[in-house]
């Protein structure tokens, strides 16, 4: 893999504004689900897991955490297709808890809204998305989101558990990735 420094357009989102938005997302999801029990947090994996870490450290209110994964057919390195296939499911019932989605980024939409379609047949209590990044510009199916990250520009981004070719997901800034000068490896 190479260097990130060589394809590294621009650092979009720095540390230290993650850090702080991802704090007050903390303190707001606290508020606003205090006294509603039982709470999971259910983040997709692999993606979500940097943001789902440093948030639930921002938590106030009891909470659960679980993992699902899900793996879209991609048509491209740099794109998501419609079709979703979940490869690890929960092993608990959620039915009667609030479920509250986090995820790293909705980019098509297409992801989330085969989540969402699947757990609501679950029945719920609540059922909630909670997006670290939106590219709204790509989306392709509605997808309500109550809690948004920051929103960004039609770019492929790294770092802060978001991949490139499943690479540098430590990063603790988000990136663009200059598609000029990446060259994938060709394994
Ligand atoms: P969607 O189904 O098109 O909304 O795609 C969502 C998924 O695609 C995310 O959970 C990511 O795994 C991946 N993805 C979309 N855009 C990016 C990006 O800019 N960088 C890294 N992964 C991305
Ligand atoms: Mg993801």
């Amino acid at each position: 893999m190479q260097d990130y420094h060589d394809f590294l357009g621009e650092v979009l989102i720095s540390e230290a504004d993650l850090q702080k938005r991802v704090q007050e997302l903390g303190a707001q999801i606290s508020a606003d689900y205090r006294g509603s029990e039982p709470l999971l947090l259910l983040c997709i994996l692999r993606g979500g897991v940097m943001f789902l870490t440093d948030l639930i450290r921002h938590m106030t209110v009891p909470h659960m955490v679980e993992f699902m994964a899900v793996s879209s057919y991609g048509v491209g390195k740099f794109e998501s297709s419609g079709s979703v296939r979940i490869t690890l499911d929960l092993k608990s019932d959620i039915h009667n808890y609030h479920v509250l989605l986090v995820e790293d980024i909705i980019d098509s939409g297409n992801t989330i809204a085969s989540v969402l379609e699947l757990l609501s047949t679950r029945k719920p209590k609540s059922l909630e998305v909670c997006t670290l990044l939106d590219k709204a510009e790509r989306r392709e199916v509605f997808v309500p989101i109550r809690y948004t990250g920051f929103s960004i520009p039609n770019k492929f981004v790294f770092g802060y558990g978001l991949d490139v070719d499943e690479y540098y997901r430590n990063l603790p800034f988000i990136g663009v990735v200059d598609l000029d000068k990446f060259h994938p490896e060709t394994t």
